[in-house]
């Protein structure tokens, strides 16, 4: 069943940079690919007011854009398996349980609607992070720069992350920069900065080591920083083909499905962020 990537789309320029993207991984993979739009009828819709017919039009409205997007994948991905598929309903409902059965999901940043200068939309953070697997949210049409990056938090509970980022970097062959960001307790000013640096640059490596043995094959930069986690990743994302992050880390609130580390770089990223489930 896990042999497809969903991409959902509202017919948006960034919604095509994730069939771009999407593409090119099925591609890479030997995945089908499906395009789904969701017809969310409630903006349209008002009970009070219906407006028969209303459903179809939108239907046809989507087949028509569906349609449309399956040629240029057609053109530019010839070996890639594509469908579609139309649905009615809440767009972050549907596409998280379509997630449930896909290798991954993959959203714009941004859609149609919102605020001009919102940095992300409500669909593609209600996926990130909550969705079964793994989502791949991209903000612009991919650039190949020959790297990836891989954020490394403190718990053990992000090794699906790494999983996903060694498991990358080997199918692209490329080298995967590992980003451990650490901050600075406020009452161990006074510890040595450069036994600190090499006590955490030893975690780092630590907690690399298994999967360093695992793909020999990947050549692993580990960088090592007392900045904050987001400027880190959001500034090594500049150079990068993805950038991988699990849904949350070892802090902030249990509650929280999406942690602030993952939210901030969905937000600021250069590139792809993948966020994949963890917890
Ligand atoms: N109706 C939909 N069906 C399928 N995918 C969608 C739909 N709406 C959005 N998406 C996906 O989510 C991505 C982000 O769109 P989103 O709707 O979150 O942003 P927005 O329209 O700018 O803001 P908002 O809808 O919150 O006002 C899109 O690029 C697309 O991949
Ligand atoms: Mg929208």
């Amino acid at each position: 069943m896990n042999d497809v990537i969903v991409v959902g789309t509202d017919g948006s320029p960034d919604a095509d940079a994730a069939i771009a993207w999407a593409a090119a991984d099925a591609a890479r993979k030997e995945l089908r690919l499906e395009l789904v739009h969701v017809i969310e009828r409630g903006p349209y819709d008002l009970p009070r007011y219906p407006v028969p017919g209303l459903l179809e039009v939108l239907g046809e409205a989507a087949e028509a854009m569906l349609a449309e997007k399956v040629s240029r994948v057609m053109a530019g991905w010839p070996s890639v398996e594509v469908a579609t598929r139309v649905m009615a309903g809440s767009a972050v409902a549907e596409l998280r349980k379509q997630a449930e059965s896909a290798t991954e999901l993959v959203v714009g940043s941004r859609g149609r609607g919102g605020f001009a200068s919102a940095l992300l939309g409500s669909v593609s953070l209600g996926v990130a992070g909550h969705a079964h697997g793994t989502v791949v949210v991209v903000r612009s049409a991919p650039v190949e720069r020959g790297q990836l990056v891989v954020g490394l938090s403190e718990s053990d509970s992000s090794e699906p992350a790494l999983a996903h980022a060694f498991a990358e970097a080997s199918l692209r062959r490329v080298p995967l920069r590992a980003v451990y960001a650490y901050a600075v307790p406020i009452h161990v000013v006074s510890l040595d900065p450069d036994r600190l640096r090499r006590a955490q640059r030893e975690f780092a490596r630590d907690r690399l080591a298994p999967w360093w043995e695992k793909h020999p094959e990947v050549n692993v930069i580990v960088d090592v920083t007392s900045v904050h986690p987001v400027a880190a990743l959001t500034e090594a994302s500049r150079d990068a083909d993805l950038l991988v992050v699990g849904n949350r880390g070892h802090g902030g609130m249990a509650a929280a499905v999406l942690g602030s580390v993952s939210h901030g770089v969905l937000h600021h990223a250069y590139c792809p962020v993948a966020v994949v489930r963890c917890q």
